[in-house]
């Protein structure tokens, strides 16, 4: 187990719990709360000695390890301004402490909800930071010094449900992480189906799978083109949890499963390209959420799909110039066997707009680099067809502090995708906003009354972001937070 499962809650005394270690926070105007000063006596003055010190400064994502007498440990952590506290700060926080205690060797902690935390959303978000701040993806070391992977903490104080509710988000996020994170002879089309089935069993899904056979003969040419690279055998997956009355419109998440894209025979330059294990991040979300959804049990209706395969070159492999016919009857003319990614989905979109009757339709893609030269590592590039579910997303994003930024899904980009000899083409025009042709491209394939929005999750999937919560260069499980909230789950 790399990361914490679970997490005790308590209402308590914490000088009645045992833990290793104790955690409180305090604000940048470096007051006193009793809490504070609590801690501060148990630990022989420790606290007070390294606020003298200046050693704390009580910003928000600050988390500093401070040794009272007789080796007893204390962090503390930075709360930001007083009066303005806010669920990151208790995520950060969380993250941090847990990182501190793998990073120190410390057991199990006791972190300490500032008593003025009172809404239920602070205790989640401190739950899914010690949760996520400890995962460590150390599955492939076999020498003996592994990383130490601490094994317990107990939260003191906030809302009990809230943690759990937390703590069962953030073991999504950490399942999406571990899938993620295995290379691509590893996280095949075969073990992304797996761990669907997995879930499904766990959470009353109906998963079904659909081999290379099976989905070429129901006309999926998109994905069958571009699988044809690879004998490592692609599947299409499906999820299907009916929490609600069976006449309510299911919410619908589709997700790139793309397990490793070398480019295919427009193929990619070498460096960084075992980065591109990473493209299947999308159905991690699919998987994350339905994870946490198999746990929560909501009364609601949503589907996950997956199309999955490798995009790789040889005599096999689909050529620039090849026109392939989707699921829904369009053809799409292949101009860089590169942009893999949009077809794959083609064929799931289509397949979803026909099958269901979405109330709405998001679907998570690793889709462009453009998007990581647009907005960085920093924010989920989105676009799509429906003004509402677009604010509902902003809103989420507010919540769960998931950064989006909307791009234009405008006519003349549509244009920008239109195929002289086909029906549209797999890219647009050359050096041109190219995140959002991948978005004008998907809209071709979505039913037009269907609400629909897409997450270009390039820069935001994993990578180069240094936040207490995540693993600097590996997987984040970025908007599965997001997801959760929006659907109400
Ligand atoms: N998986 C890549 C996108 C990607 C590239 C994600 C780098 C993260 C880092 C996608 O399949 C791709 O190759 N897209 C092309 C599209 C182009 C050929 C129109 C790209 O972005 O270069
Ligand atoms: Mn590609
Ligand atoms: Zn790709």
């Amino acid at each position: 187990m790399a990361h914490l499962s679970q997490l005790k809650h308590s209402s308590g005394d914490w000088r009645k719990i045992k833990s290793d270690a104790v955690a409180v926070g305090i604000y940048d105007d470096l007051k006193l709360t009793r809490q504070f000063q609590g801690v501060n006596r148990e630990l022989g003055r420790g606290l007070s000695n390294a606020l003298a010190a200046n050693l704390i400064k009580g910003k928000a994502g600050e988390v500093k390890t401070v040794v009272g007498k007789k080796g007893a440990i204390a962090f503390v952590f930075g709360l930001g301004k007083r009066g303005k506290l806010n669920a990151e700060a208790l995520r950060k926080a969380g993250g941090g402490v847990s990182k501190a205690c793998n990073a120190n060797k410390i057991d199990s902690v006791s972190f300490l909800m500032p008593v003025d935390a009172k809404e239920n959303y602070h205790s989640q978000a401190a739950a899914e930071g010690l949760v996520l701040g400890s995962y460590q993806f150390n599955e492939f070391k076999t020498t003996d010094d592994d990383p130490f992977d601490m094994i317990g903490a107990t939260i003191i104080g906030g809302n009990k449900k809230a943690v759990v509710k937390g703590t069962i988000i953030a073991n999504g996020v950490c399942l999406a992480r571990n899938v993620e994170n295995r290379p691509g002879n590893v996280a095949t089309p075969t073990h992304l189906a797996e761990n669907a089935k997995e879930i499904g069993k766990s959470g009353g899904m109906k998963v079904t799978v659909f081999d290379r056979e099976k989905f070429t003969k129901m006309g999926m040419g998109a994905l069958a083109g571009v699988a044809s690279g690879t004998e490592v055998p692609p599947k299409f997956i499906i999820m299907e949890y009916m929490g609600g009355p069976k006449k309510q419109k299911p919410k619908v998440l589709v997700g790139k499963g793309l397990t490793f894209d070398s480019g295919g025979i427009s193929i990619k330059p070498s460096a960084k390209m075992d980065e591109m294990k990473y493209d299947m991040c999308g159905s991690g979300v699919v998987l994350g959420v339905m994870k946490a959804v198999a746990e929560l049990k909501p009364k609601m209706n949503i589907i996950g799909i997956i199309p999955s395969t490798e995009n790789m070159s040889g005599d096999k492999a689909y050529r620039p110039g090849d026109v392939l016919t989707a699921y829904n009857g369009k053809t799409i003319e292949v101009l860089n066997t590169d942009a893999e990614g949009r077809l794959i989905l083609a064929d799931a979109l289509s397949y979803a707009s026909k099958y269901y009757d979405p109330e709405y339709m998001i679907d998570f893609a690793t889709l462009t680099g453009a998007v990581v030269v647009a907005l960085g590592h920093v924010a989920t590039g989105i676009m799509g067809t429906d003004v509402s579910l677009i604010n509902a997303i902003k809103s989420s994003s507010k919540t769960t502090a998931e950064k989006v930024w909307e791009f234009p899904l405008w006519d003349e980009y549509l244009e920008q995708v239109k195929s002289k000899i086909a029906d549209v083409k797999n890219v647009g025009a050359p050096m041109q906003a190219g995140s959002i042709a991948g978005g004008a491209f998907l809209e071709a394939f979505v039913d037009e009354d269907i609400p629909w929005c897409h997450f270009d999750i390039a820069g935001t999937a994993w990578g180069d972001r240094d936040l207490s919560y995540h693993n600097k260069g590996s997987a984040t499980g970025e908007v599965i937070r997001l997801v959760v909230d929006l659907m109400g789950v």
